[in-house]
């Protein structure tokens, strides 16, 4: 009954969680605030500039806006040094067998992520011009769990909302499909979410509920 597939790219597609987590890490130690696992969980699907906003809040003093720009900066050079070393061999496992399943079967293929570096990393991993339709952090005003970016895929592939399946491993992500009207299978972190319609040990198993 879907006609589409709507990914997240960080965690779903390829794994620059870790890099987002080691950039943050390093920032976060830089500048002396408290930073772990716990934390960084909340960062998943968020905007670059609110995931700061969630580790600035166990900061010791208070940041201007300016100050905040640049943290956010250095972050963005550090994690893009990161993806710098990133390889088709990044993707997850499944994937890519995954998405050729898709769309041999006639189902449309999109990304729906927040980040703005979503280009970089699907040229680097060898999807740029793959998908049929690409959302992402520099087309949207806000990040998940609004559901802009989905209904931004939705629109760009021209399917409804209720035609399309969402893949996260974002708890805020699977908010975000479901206030778009769209099913969610949560995957990886949000495996658990109770929110989402499916939940997937693999990605693989995309293939058994489609
Ligand atoms: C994804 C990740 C988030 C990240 C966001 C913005 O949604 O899950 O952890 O903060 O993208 O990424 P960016 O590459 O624009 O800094
Ligand atoms: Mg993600």
């Amino acid at each position: 009954r879907y006609q589409a597939v709507i990914f997240d790219l960080d965690g779903v597609i390829v794994s620059t969680d870790r890099y987002h987590f080691l950039a943050w890490s390093q920032l976060a130690w830089q500048e002396g605030i408290e930073f772990n696992e716990q934390i960084n969980h909340r960062l998943r699907g968020v905007s670059r500039m609110e995931s700061l906003e969630i580790i600035l809040e166990k900061a010791s003093r208070r940041y201007t806006p300016v100050e905040k720009l640049k943290l956010a900066e250095r972050k963005n050079e550090v994690y893009r040094t990161l993806l710098g070393d990133l390889t088709d061999g990044d993707m997850l496992p499944g994937v890519a067998e995954t998405l050729s399943a898709l769309r041999e079967r006639g189902y449309k293929v999109a990304i729906g992520s927040s980040s703005k570096n979503t280009p970089v990393i699907l040229e680097r991993i060898g999807l740029s011009g793959y998908f049929d339709a690409v959302a992402d952090g520099n087309g949207i005003k806000n990040s998940k769990p609004d559901p802009e970016v989905f209904l931004l895929a939705a629109g760009k592939l021209g399917v409804p909302p209720e035609d399309c399946l969402v893949v996260e491993d974002a708890e805020a992500g699977v908010y975000a499909a479901k206030r778009g009207g769209m099913a969610a299978a949560a995957i990886g972190e949000a495996r658990n979410c109770q929110e989402a319609n499916y939940s997937l040990t693999k990605i693989e198993e995309l293939l058994l509920i489609l």
